[in-house]
């Protein structure tokens, strides 16, 4: 569980350019939740992404995870349960590396316990199997530097290294503004199953109001720092995708 109590954000504080990104803003989210945030940009989306992997501090309120406060812990400590994926698909991965080592860099990250195998063959065949989930033939490229494959190809990747065994919460924040039609679908397709099978707890960015409809069991939108629709999970199937459009007329 996520608990987001009574959280600031201001930027550049007291001076000319000072810029409130968050307000007072108090989100609980539970284990195994799927949370999709919309909101126009410059809402503060990404700052409280930010602020729940410790890439921001927030200036007031506190953060728990799974009932530890975790408000002054740097973002380090806090790495080997939470995956990010962002919009670009060039950040999250070393490009001259192969997929494979960039796997192991990934296990090495989080010690995942599943993964610290090594160079060994049995570490090979797992990372193989679970490329191959992606359908995207990529398995059979493992020892390519993964600088040479295409966007799509690059953040399905950094979305399976992402999850390891120790992950507990997956930040998607715009993960497929980059892509084609084709790519995206498989990257949310992707993260759903990840999401379910490993029982994570989830948040998607998007302006693709289509996913933000179809995928997720909570919906809020934010503006200005502020949640200003929140929807639960009935109430977001009941939601006609007509009418999420309207949120933004
Ligand atoms: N590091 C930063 N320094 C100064 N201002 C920032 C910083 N990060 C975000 N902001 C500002 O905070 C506000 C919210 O930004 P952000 O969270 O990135 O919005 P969104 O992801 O919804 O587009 C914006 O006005 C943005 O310019
Ligand atoms: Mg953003």
């Amino acid at each position: 569980m996520i608990a987001l109590s009574n959280i600031n954000k201001v930027f550049n504080k007291d001076k000319d350019n000072e810029v409130v990104a968050i307000k007072s803003l108090s989100l609980t989210i539970n284990e195994g939740e799927y949370l999709t945030i919309v909101g126009s940009n410059g809402s503060g989306k990404s700052t409280l992404l930010n602020i729940i992997s410790g890439a921001e501090m927030p200036t007031n309120g506190t953060i728990t995870i799974e009932g530890t406060d975790v408000t002054k812990m740097p973002e380090y400590k806090r790495s080997k349960w939470i995956a990010r994926v962002f919009q670009n698909p060039l950040s999250g991965t070393a490009p001259d590396l192969s997929i494979i080592d960039n796997f192991r860099l990934a296990a090495l990250r989080t010690q995942s316990r599943g993964l610290t195998i090594g160079v060994n063959a049995s570490f090979k065949k797992k990372v193989k199997d679970r490329i191959a989930t992606l359908g995207m033939g990529l398995e059979n490229k493992t020892e390519q530097p993964i600088g040479t494959l295409s966007g799509g190809q690059r953040q399905a990747l950094t979305l399976l290294m992402g999850v390891m065994d120790e992950t507990k919460i997956l930040l998607l924040d715009e993960p497929t503004a980059a892509l084609d039609p084709r790519s995206a679908d498989i990257i949310m397709k992707t993260a759903d199953v990840l999401i379910k099978e490993h029982n994570l707890t989830a948040i998607l960015i998007t302006h693709n109001l289509k996913y933000a409809h179809q995928y997720g069991n909570r919906l809020i939108q934010m503006s200005e720092g502020v949640i200003t629709k929140s929807l639960d999970s009935q109430q977001k199937l009941a939601l006609p995708l007509t009418d999420l459009f309207a949120w933004f007329i």
